[in-house]
Parts: structure tokens; sequence; C-alpha cells
């Protein structure tokens, strides 16, 4: 059962690249679409430009430790980070690492990725940014998307919470189709976010369901 959002959602975001849609969740916020703070940005990269928006913007940034530290070192950083912030809520947004099982445990429910795809198709192990469009063109399919999902302790396998259909056109490049699905993943990303800090979204098994206003009343 999901824990409902009776205060205000505090959230962690952990990005590993740009932060497009870091970038969307704090304007979703600052427009009023979302009631929500983002208390934290957790990176594995130090170079990340998520990182150097989320200083622009007061938010508190950490670099988590290299990988040769060791994933004790790592989980540690992101349990000390996570508890320092007092966040209740985990988006992931281009974070590249499988999140530890402990962290997924303490978040259950509470913690949710997008992928630029309409999975279960083109998900997974290795398939993240360029890699997710050059299979969706190879592959032939006319259709890809957005999907936000409910994290798990494995890639891409979370209960789905939202997904957005986008054509594939004829003549398409990864660029050109990486561009529309990003577009579409930052409106896809704050509106998701949007119904946990409602108290819409009831998870059964892998299914969730989303609650009208009304019934939420
Ligand atoms: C997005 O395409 C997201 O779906 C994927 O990684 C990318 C992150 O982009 N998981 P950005 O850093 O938010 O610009």
């Amino acid at each position: 059962m999901v824990r409902h959002f009776t205060d205000e959602m505090r959230l962690a975001v952990l990005a590993s690249g740009s932060g497009s849609n870091f970038q969307a969740i704090l304007d979703a916020i600052d427009r009023g679409v979302l009631r929500a703070r983002v208390v934290l940005c957790l990176s594995n990269q130090p170079d990340a430009a998520v990182l150097e928006r989320a200083r622009g913007a007061g938010v508190t940034a950490l670099v988590l430790p290299p990988r040769a530290a060791g994933p004790d070192a790592e989980r540690e950083a992101i349990e000390q980070g996570l508890s320092e912030s007092g966040a209740n809520f985990i988006a992931l947004a281009g974070y590249l690492r499988l999140i530890p099982a402990e962290v997924v445990r303490a978040y259950h429910g509470r913690m949710i990725n997008i992928h630029p795809a309409l999975l279960p198709a083109f998900g997974g192990p290795g398939m993240y940014g360029r890699r997710v469009h050059q299979a969706v063109l190879a592959y032939g399919v006319r259709w890809t998307g957005v999907t936000v999902h409910l994290v798990d302790e494995q890639y891409d396998t979370g209960p789905i919470v939202l997904q957005e259909p986008i054509p594939v056109a004829q003549g398409d490049t990864v660029e050109s189709l990486a561009e529309r699905v990003l577009e579409a993943e930052h409106r896809l990303y704050p509106e998701a976010l949007r119904l946990f800090a409602d108290g819409r979204i009831r998870v059964q098994g892998r299914v969730v369901r989303i609650l009208d206003l009304q019934e939420n009343a």
C-alpha cells in the first residue's frame, strides 16, 4: 500500500546526466502545478550538468562515491543523503545505476523512474539514452513513447504508473525521436509526481490504479 502525502512531498531526485527532467520538475513546482519541494539532488557523476542546475536552484547537490569505493559506500551515501534531507519520495531522472535493494525496500511505493520507451519493450540493463531510440528504430516499431513506473529491485520492471505513446515517423533519427520523447517526458513526469502528491495512486500487485479526484476527496 502506498503512503499518502497528507503533508508536503519532499522529493529527492537521482540523476546522472543533463537534468532536463529535474528542471521540468522544478518548473512544475514553480508554476504551482506540483505541490512538492525538491530537497536533494544526488548524482553518481561528479560532472553531471544536473548538479549545476541543482546548485543554481538552491537544492542540495550531492555526488556519490566512485564505483571503486564499493556498493556499501554507495548505499550508505544514498541513505545518509536521504535521511539528512528528510526526503519522503524519490524520482529517478536519468540515473544510470541500480538502486540498492535496501533503499528500494525503504522507499517501497515511493520511488519512480522515467523511461524513454513503452515498457516492457526496449527496457532493461543497458537500455538507456540513445541506445533506446537506436533499438526502437532498428526494430522498426511504429510507436514508442514514455513510461513512468515504480521502482523495484531490477531495471525497468516495476508497476507502470503512466505511459504516453509517440508515433515513430519515417525518416526519424535517434536525435529527432529523442527530442520528441524528451518533450513528452517533461510533461509526464511532473504529472505522475502530482498524482502521488495528491494521494491518487493505489498499487495492487503490479497494477496501478489512479483514483479520480472525487474518489480521493
Ligand atoms: C531521459 O530520457 C530519461 O527518460 C532517461 O534518461 C534521460 C534523462 O534525461 N531515464 P535528462 O537528464 O533528464 O535530460
